[in-house]
């Protein structure tokens, strides 16, 4: 079952300066604000947590970061919605039989979650995420 949306992403090119505006736009406190860097996507990450939901703010680390290449394609904006679910597998074989299929096996994202990404192609040009929280 998906049961939240875990949070909304958005590729920006300087992420102090989208940190600023998010906190004067959310009235946002430093105890909703956790930064993260993502290795693997090389980005520098902002979270913004407003009720169950976070927004992510997303700054590449070197041109070769797949949000480097959104940002030169498609500009600053938003980059993807993630979904949460308890059951990462269940919810794959549920969306397999839709005939949506992930981009990949699950992989590791930031602060420790299991993660797939759905085609774009296949979702309406957004890029959605399906995340499972590990036990905390
Ligand atoms: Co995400």
């Amino acid at each position: 079952m998906i049961s939240n949306i875990d949070h909304i992403a958005i590729a920006v090119h300087d992420l102090d300066q989208a940190l600023e505006r998010f906190k004067a736009l959310t009235g946002a406190t430093e105890e909703q604000i956790r930064l993260d860097e993502v290795p693997a996507e090389k980005v520098r990450v902002a979270f913004i947590r407003i009720g169950n939901s976070k927004i992510e703010l997303m700054e590449p680390l070197d041109p070769t970061s797949p949000v480097a290449r959104f940002l030169e394609k498609r500009g600053e904006g938003l980059h993807h919605i993630a979904l949460e679910t308890k059951d990462l597998d269940a919810e794959i074989a549920r969306t397999a039989k839709e005939k949506l299929l992930p981009l990949s096996e699950p992989s590791e994202g930031a602060g420790n979650k299991k993660i797939v990404f759905f085609n774009p192609k296949d979702t309406g040009r957004v890029l959605v995420e399906f995340v499972q929280k590990n036990q905390e």
